[in-house]
């Protein structure tokens, strides 16, 4: 078995774009994705647009969450941005996903952790404003009860595989169109992956078990920096343009 998965979009339409077009290279049909579709100051209507028709198993991010439960007035700019986007077929959309599920049995699909969408599983923020691998011991804890083989979650935007006990894997395929952001959760603190490319893995099982192939591709990065800045969201045009936010 061999399929791509996809995370955190965040209504970046190019970058979306060139990772289908890469999967569809490698001759892959099969794809997952794993949240946060469209919040951001770019393109969420036509990502809506893109997305929906390929009608792939999808699971709801905390930010996909964000625009079906909160009014307009009270969201946070990159989900105000996507709502005004948003068209009510695309709202449908996203109240009918489920927060996890199973793929072909033994995949087993979250946005962030299995009890709660706003949680970094792999990696954590730290009071000086690192962000580190996870202690092995509490990402064992935050799996509960799933017996799984092989375990995807998004959400952090940064690409990672853990193993875990019992020869089960994890892995987040790191985010297709947002490379950086600034958060104040738990702490004050960055995620940069460095570099501008739109990230996605593929999973592939084989006689000895899962493994995962983190791949990145380039896009037409800096005209969705250019739309970022033109929105007035100078750290999502410094995050498009090079990976960092600042
Ligand atoms: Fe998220």
């Amino acid at each position: 078995m061999r399929f791509a998965a996809i995370a955190d979009i965040h209504g970046n339409d190019f970058a979306l774009e060139a990772v289908l077009a890469d999967i569809a290279t490698q001759g892959i049909t099969d794809i997952v994705n794993l949240g946060d579709c469209f919040s951001g100051p770019l393109e969420a209507g036509k990502v809506a647009d893109r997305l929906l028709p390929l009608a792939i198993p999808t699971v709801r991010g905390n930010h996909d969450r964000y625009l079906i439960e909160q009014r307009p007035e009270d969201m946070h700019l990159s989900d105000a941005a996507a709502y005004a986007q948003l068209g009510g077929a695309h709202l449908d959309w996203l109240r009918a996903l489920p927060v996890d599920l199973i793929y072909r049995n033994e995949v087993y699909l979250c946005h962030a952790t299995p009890a709660d969408d706003n949680l970094y599983w792999l990696d954590m923020a730290t009071a000086d404003g690192s962000v580190v691998l996870r202690p092995q011991a509490e990402i064992e804890a935050l799996v509960g009860n799933i017996d799984a083989p092989l375990i995807l979650c998004g959400h952090t935007h940064i690409p990672r595989m853990v193993s875990l006990s019992g020869g089960r894997l994890i892995v987040n395929p790191g985010s297709v169109g947002c490379p950086g952001y600034e958060d104040d959760n738990p702490y004050p603190h960055k995620v940069e992956t460095g570099h501008a490319m739109a990230s996605y893995a593929v999973l592939e099982k084989t006689s000895a078990g899962w493994t995962a192939q983190f791949r990145n591709v380039r896009y037409d990065n800096m005209a969705m920096s250019a739309l970022a800045k033109a929105n007035s969201r100078p750290e999502w045009a410094a995050a498009l343009a090079t990976g960092r936010v600042s």
